[in-house]
Parts: structure tokens; C-alpha cells; sequence
């Protein structure tokens, strides 16, 4: 699990690297008027199977690193009184589903637009509310009771 851990740590980077790639490639193309290239859907896919991997480590370590017997073995009251067993347990993985339900619906709509100021313009609402959302509930060093750090690497 700790290879697991290491990599949903890592993977995070390409999440928001690419996130952001496809985000400023949406604010450009709606201020700019210009046509959506192969370039916009190659970040807005890169985004989606980052994201969509996160999930499945997410999952793993939610499953199988204790988390879930935390709320097994200590029940679901203790569990939400305690803000770092709460965010693990319940924050951090439903903001992170909500944040992936927008990336999914962003891409599909923009794919689904039929032209390319549409398609710029969903791609620009739907990111930006994932990205918020993703940045908000990624348990930055800075926060004190549920710090964890930038980066980790493989001993
Ligand atoms: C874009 C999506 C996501 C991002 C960017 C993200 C990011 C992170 C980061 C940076 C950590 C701290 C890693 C460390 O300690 O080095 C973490 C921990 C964790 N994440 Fe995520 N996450 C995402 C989605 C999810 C999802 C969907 C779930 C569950 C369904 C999840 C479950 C967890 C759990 C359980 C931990 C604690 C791991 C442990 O210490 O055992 N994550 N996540």
C-alpha cells in the first residue's frame, strides 16, 4: 500500500498539471475565438485518465489501508469527530468523486458541442469547477490537521 500511497501522491501532480494545461487552453480559446484543436482534447483526455486513475488508487488505499476498518472498528460517530479519520475517511473522497463527476460531464459535453466556442465554454465551466474543487480537498502540507506532504518517493 505504500507503493500505492507514493503514487497517489505523485499522480496528483499530473492531475493538476494537466487540469490546468486544459483549463488555460479553454480560457485562451474562449478569449480568443479561436478553433478547438486536437492539442484542447488531447489535455481535456490526459486530464480525465489522471483523474480517473486517481480514483482507482484512491479507492485502493480507501479500501485497503485501514481506512474503512477505521470506521469498522470505531464506528461512523468517532470517526466524523476526529477531523483527520473525517477528512480521509469522507471529505477528501466524496469532494474527489464530485470533483471527477464534473471532469467526466465537462469532457462528454464538450465532445457533444458542436462548435468550438461551445466547446471552449464547457470545457472552461465544467474543468474550472473540477479544479476548485480538486484543489480545495488535496491535503496540502499547510493544513495543519490534515498535512501530508508534496512529495514522496520510492525508498
Ligand atoms: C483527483 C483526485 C485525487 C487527488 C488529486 C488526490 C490526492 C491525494 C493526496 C495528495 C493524498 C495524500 C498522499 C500522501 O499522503 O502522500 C491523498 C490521500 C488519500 N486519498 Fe486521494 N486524491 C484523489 C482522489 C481520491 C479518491 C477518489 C479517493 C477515494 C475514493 C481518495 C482516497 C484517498 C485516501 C484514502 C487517502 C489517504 C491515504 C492513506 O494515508 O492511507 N483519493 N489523496
Amino acid at each position: 500500500m505504500q507503493t500505492v500511497l507514493i503514487l497517489h501522491n505523485i499522480l496528483r501532480w499530473g492531475v493538476l498539471i494537466f487540469g490546468l494545461w486544459a483549463l488555460i487552453g479553454a480560457i485562451s480559446g474562449v478569449a480568443s475565438k479561436r478553433p478547438y484543436s486536437a492539442s484542447d482534447n488531447r489535455s481535456s483526455l490526459l486530464f480525465m485518465i489522471f483523474c480517473d486513475i486517481q480514483l482507482l488508487f484512491g479507492l485502493l488505499l480507501f479500501f485497503l489501508n485501514s481506512w474503512l476498518d477505521k470506521i469498522k472498528t470505531n464506528g461512523m460517530g468517532a470517526t466524523m469527530k476526529n477531523a483527520y479519520d473525517r477528512f480521509f475517511t469522507v471529505e477528501h473522497a466524496a469532494m474527489m468523486l464530485i470533483a471527477l463527476v464534473f471532469v467526466h460531464i465537462g469532457r462528454a459535453s464538450a465532445k457533444r458541442a458542436t462548435t468550438s466556442a461551445a466547446k471552449h465554454k464547457k470545457t472552461l465551466i465544467f474543468f474550472g469547477i473540477a479544479l476548485l474543487i480538486i484543489f480545495i480537498s488535496i491535503p496540502w502540507p499547510f493544513r495543519n490537521e490534515i498535512a501530508r506532504p508534496l512529495f514522496r518517493w520510492f525508498n
